[in-house]
């Protein structure tokens, strides 16, 4: 069944979570069963048959040689800095507008975040701030080894002005692509964007599986052998030698099979995410300011956030009207206390921090109908013209 197919207007008075969850299953649940029972049938529930198939779909989905199913977004992330050898004594640079995980990975493996602000026009790492991070970090004693950028809310940060500083000071660039699978730049899909892009499958993200996932991609034959040693306990194959220290840090049989369903219909959920966001985008034009687009990248759509002044007021009139409103993120990342013995104290992040006052996500999901957008889209308008909350500045 196609996905535009399901969209039947619904009664004003129905919540409109900011997840929908259930009718996605709903639209798939006759192929999520049969593969699930087949894998209760073979009974390979670690590393089984539906998880090479999952692996071998997404790196094909995404134009590289490798895809690794592994336990989560962050381990992902993880796996990928351990198999960069990055340690004690390295600095990662990271944005400072982003969930913790992507920070929390740097301090996990005993190296140090050093944050950076985003930009404005796309909320993602601003390339001009790598290069003074990079110096400021040697100055701490620090050496800064890894670059890793966020493909903020679905859509693919600049990874063409970020190679060519990385480039110009030999440093690496992990991609967090936790928000982003599905999403391009032109032609070329998130996976192919970065040297190494970790994603993740955890159930509200664009492909999300009914638990913890991840995957890794790469086109790198020696970086995906050292992943998979990592994700296995250290081990080559069948192997009975740790040949590095690895962890757990596999994706489950049963999480492919779900992903497996669910990926055969992905484009068509593409798709009508980037549908809803147009929507979105003509009602509420000049009314707040809208997500952030350059005609290129093309966002999956993970969350649709967009900005505006009272923006906890807005939160509120959507609640109360039983509609779902999400704020990622209220606090940038240099001002959690897990990260205040990491920071150099002198940090400008000014548009992060404004972002994090700013910004609101509204519903969005594949089965969200037209109704239900115009519904949350009327809400807004009311309460931006009807008093204090004016769109932010652009
Ligand atoms: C930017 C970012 N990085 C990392 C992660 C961690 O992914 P997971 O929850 O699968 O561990 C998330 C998850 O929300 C994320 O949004």
């Amino acid at each position: 069944m196609s996905v535009s197919a399901l969209r039947a207007p619904v009664a004003t008075q129905q919540p409109i979570p900011l997840f929908d969850l259930k009718r996605q299953q709903a639209r798939l649940r006759h192929d999520i069963d049969r593969r699930l029972a087949k894998v209760l049938d073979h009974g390979q529930f670690i590393l089984g048959p539906e998880v090479t198939e999952l692996e071998e779909s997404i790196a094909a989905f995404s134009g590289v040689a490798h895809g690794i199913g592994v336990s989560s977004g962050r381990d992902a992330l993880i796996m990928a800095l351990m198999a960069m050898g990055v340690g004690p004594g390295d600095a990662v640079i990271v944005p400072a507008f982003t969930f913790s995980a992507t920070a929390a990975v740097v301090s996990s493996v005993g190296a140090t975040p050093v944050f950076v602000d985003v930009d404005p026009a796309t909320y993602n790492m601003d390339p001009h701030a790598i290069a003074p991070a990079i110096e400021s970090a040697r100055t701490r004693g620090l050496d800064p080894k890894v670059v890793m950028p966020v493909d903020l809310f679905g859509l693919p940060a600049d990874y063409a002005a970020i190679k060519q500083v990385t480039d110009a000071y030999g440093v690496r660039i992990v991609a967090d692509a936790a928000q982003s699978f599905g999403g391009r730049i032109g032609d070329a899909r998130v996976g192919g964007l970065a040297p190494i892009s970790c994603v993740s499958f955890y159930p509200t993200k664009p492909l999300g599986a009914f638990g913890d996932g991840g995957g890794l991609l790469t086109d790198d034959d020696e970086l995906a052998e050292t992943v998979r040693q990592i994700r296995t306990h250290g081990r080559q194959g069948d192997g009975d030698e740790a040949m590095r220290i690895g962890m757990t840090g596999r994706l489950d049989t049963m999480q492919a099979a779900i992903l497996l369903a669910k990926l055969s219909v992905f484009k068509a959920e593409l798709n009508r995410r980037a549908e809803i966001a147009a929507l979105y985008n003509k009602l509420l034009d000049g009314v707040c300011t809208l997500p952030p687009a350059d005609g290129v990248s093309r966002s999956a759509y993970a969350l649709y956030t967009v900005r505006l002044k009272n923006r906890d007021g807005a939160r509120d009139a959507l609640a109360a009207r039983q509609i779902g409103a999400g704020l990622f993120y209220r606090v940038p990342l240099h001002k959690h206390p897990a990260f205040a013995a990491t920071l150099a104290g002198d940090e400008k992040l000014g548009v992060a921090e404004m972002l994090s006052r700013e910004v609101l996500s509204l519903p969005m999901g594949p089965d969200i109908t037209d109704d239900e957008v115009h519904m949350v889209a009327d809400t807004l308008v009311e309460f931006v013209h009807g008093n204090a909350g004016q769109p932010a500045a652009a």
